[in-house]
């Protein structure tokens, strides 16, 4: 009976051992397939994260290479060419035609095709818009306005006059500033600036005026039979007269080149324009007076006057003395079915 119980303990023990041996081994062969499993994820995760921190260096190389790119763009003043955030600049440019037209508006073109937020008025002294400047602009991809104003014929010099009867190009800009009126909202931030066909400007004239409070001023090069012509500024960076040598004492003794205004100033007096009647060298004063109670409200631009941005370059007439002859000898032309 003992023995009997004693064996049945054994019987029990050895039960319990089995069981346990065979639950351990159960679960180390089932443990061992599962540890295969996770190192195998493990690795996967390890391949992963390096997958990731390869593409997270690669972001970061090109933002490192975006943020450089900005910079050396943001130099130039090349941002991109549309940001509904920053004022838009009106830039106003007569032309009339003659034989360098379509190289001067091209050279042109291609400098305010890289200013960001410009709007290009161009005015054409002429009966009807031209070809020659339609597909111009048209090429440029640029925001644009083309609108043309004939200069009537007894305002232009008669045969022996050395000198235009009516200053040139007043018509033409007139034409413009009542188009802005007609069309630019008075609440839009902005800026009006006279861009002639004939100038050079440097894409830092634009910076310098797009944030102007009212009415901004800068030195112009190669004007007035000067290196520069320039605002006299004083100690406390206000301007208070005119370096030029050719009537300093007029009010704005100033270039069409180098002064813009702000487009709500603009728009709050109606009566901003130029005028026919003004003598050769004050059609400045003469937009300029009713725009500016006293000088020292100007905003002095261009690190205090001391920068030129803008050149009014002049291009010599081009020598068409062959092309005279040919047409005297009633020859053909040298430009038949080709727009030069
Ligand atoms: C061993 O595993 C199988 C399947 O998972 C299970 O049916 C069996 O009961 C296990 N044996 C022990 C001793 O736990
Ligand atoms: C312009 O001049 C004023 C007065 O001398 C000075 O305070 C200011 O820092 C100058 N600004 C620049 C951009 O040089």
């Amino acid at each position: 009976m003992k023995n009997k119980k004693a064996l049945c303990y054994v019987a029990l023990l050895a039960l319990m051992v089995w069981c346990i041996k065979g639950f351990w081994s159960n679960n180390t062969v089932k443990v061992k397939p599962l540890e295969l499993d996770q190192s195998q994820q493990e690795f996967q995760q390890q391949v992963n994260r390096d997958d990731l921190l390869r593409k997270e260096h690669e972001i970061s190389t090109l933002k490192v290479e975006m943020a450089r790119l900005k910079m050396e763009s943001s130099k130039c003043g090349l941002e991109s060419k549309f940001s509904p955030e920053i004022p838009k600049i009106y830039a106003i440019t007569p032309t009339h035609y003659r034989a360098v037209q379509k190289a001067e508006l091209t050279r042109l073109s291609h400098t305010l095709m890289l200013v960001p937020n410009l709007h290009w008025v161009v005015v054409e002294d002429a009966e009807s818009k031209t070809d020659l400047v339609t597909k111009l602009l048209a090429k440029t991809g640029m925001s644009y306005s083309h609108l043309n104003a004939a200069t009537p014929k007894s305002w232009k010099p008669k045969a022996k006059e050395p000198r235009w009867v009516k200053p040139r190009g007043v018509l033409q800009r007139n034409t413009a500033l009542q188009w802005l009126r007609d069309n630019v909202s008075p609440n839009e931030d902005g800026v009006i600036y006279f861009v002639d066909d004939d100038n050079s400007y440097s894409l830092e004239v634009f910076e310098e005026m797009r944030y102007l409070k009212g009415v901004g001023v800068w030195p112009v090069g190669l004007v007035g039979g000067l290196m520069v012509e320039r605002p006299k500024i004083n100690a406390e960076g206000k301007v208070t007269g005119w370096l030029t040598v050719w009537s300093p004492n007029r009010p704005f003794a100033i270039d069409m080149a180098g002064f813009a205004i702000n487009l709500k100033l603009f728009h709050s007096k109606p009566n901003g324009k130029f005028s026919f009647e003004s003598e050769k060298g004050y059609q400045e004063s003469e937009l300029l007076k009713h725009f500016v109670g006293s000088l020292n409200e100007l905003e002095v631009k261009a690190d205090n006057c001391t920068k030129v941005f803008v050149w009014h370059t002049r291009t010599e007439q081009a020598n068409l003395a062959q092309e005279i002859k040919l047409r005297k000898e009633n020859k053909p032309r040298s430009d038949i079915g080709i727009e030069v």
